[in-house]
């Protein structure tokens, strides 16, 4: 039995899916069951929250294998692997974040992430560490200025993110989930090239068919933008260091590591653009 935390989310839904069609039994933990309804009958789905561990031990009943994903902080993760021990999970996979900059150091944004890995690797538990580049989906927040305006914005200057299908990041959490050799390996997930917000921005004009913009904004106008989404301030903050290290070249890095997985290279973010084309009509 495999357990998907974070089942409900951008990531977690499409590793479901791709459990299922790979015909392995699964199980999702979820806060709400509702939401969850969406995964279909051939899923079990237990509730219980992270933030609760007096809720999680049904969860991880049974369970060989753990997709942990979470948006933190570190102690809901911590939760989980406490529980999965307790349980006898033999392996868990870690979905986290790649960082940023030369030393690839998380930003304040992500750095819970590193005190996970280091409590799974003290757990006795196999694990694999699966760092994530910032995922094509991102993209879907500038959907409301793409259509309203044409232009999107932001403080990224002419940096550039080798952005990564959330399909990819899926594919690859499956492949670790259900074929062995991956124990101990700690994988940086990027796509095949890394774009300017110009260039990505460009390529969703060609996918919609109309010329789109994207425009260059100081890091105060950015966090005036972002305030008024109703974002907490902590968060807000968080996303201009994010910003900064994208502007002065941070986030360039390509790995080949979706490649040596899957044995295909990752998904274009044309091909991203394209199959998302709708949602910025
Ligand atoms: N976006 C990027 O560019 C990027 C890049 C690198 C790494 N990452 C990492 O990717 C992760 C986010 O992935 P995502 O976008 O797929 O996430 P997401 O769509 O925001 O989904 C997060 C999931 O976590 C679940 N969750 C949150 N708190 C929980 C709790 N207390 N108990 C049980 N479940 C809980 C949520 O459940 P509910 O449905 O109940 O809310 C949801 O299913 C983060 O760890 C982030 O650091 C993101």
């Amino acid at each position: 039995m495999i357990l998907v935390i974070g089942a409900n989310g951008t990531v977690g839904s499409l590793v479901v899916r791709q459990v299922v069609e790979a015909g392995q039994k699964v199980r999702v933990l979820v806060r709400d069951a509702s939401k969850a309804t969406k995964h279909g009958g051939e899923v079990e789905v237990v509730v219980g929250d992270l933030a609760r561990p007096e809720t999680l031990g049904p969860a991880f009943s049974g369970v060989e294998k753990v997709f942990l994903l979470s948006t933190g902080p570190e102690r809901m993760e911590i939760n989980a692997i406490d529980a999965a021990r307790a349980a006898g999970v033999r392996h868990i996979i870690k979905f986290s974040s790649m960082g940023f900059g030369p030393e690839r150091d998380a930003l304040r944004i992500g750095n819970w992430h590193r005190a996970v890995e280091a409590h799974l690797a003290a757990s006795g538990i196999a694990w694999t560490v699966l760092l994530a580049g910032g995922f094509s989906s991102n993209a879907l927040g500038w959907a409301p200025t793409l259509k309203a305006q044409g232009m999107a914005f932001a403080a990224t200057g002419d940096g550039k993110v080798a952005v990564v299908d959330p399909a990819d990041l899926a594919a690859v959490a499956v492949a670790v989930l259900t074929r062995p050799g991956h124990e101990g390996r700690r994988y940086e997930l990027t796509g095949p090239e890394a774009l300017s917000f110009a260039e990505q921005v460009e390529l969703i004009g060609k996918a919609v068919g109309r010329p789109l913009r994207f425009v260059d904004v100081p890091p105060a106008a950015a966090r005036d933008a972002l305030s008024q989404t109703g974002m907490p301030a902590p968060l807000v903050e968080g996303m201009l260091e994010v910003m900064a290290r994208i502007k002065a070249g941070g986030a360039e890095t390509v790995s080949r590591d979706v490649e040596q997985v899957l044995g295909r290279k990752p998904r274009t973010f044309a091909a991203w653009a394209e199959a998302n084309a709708a949602v910025f009509r």
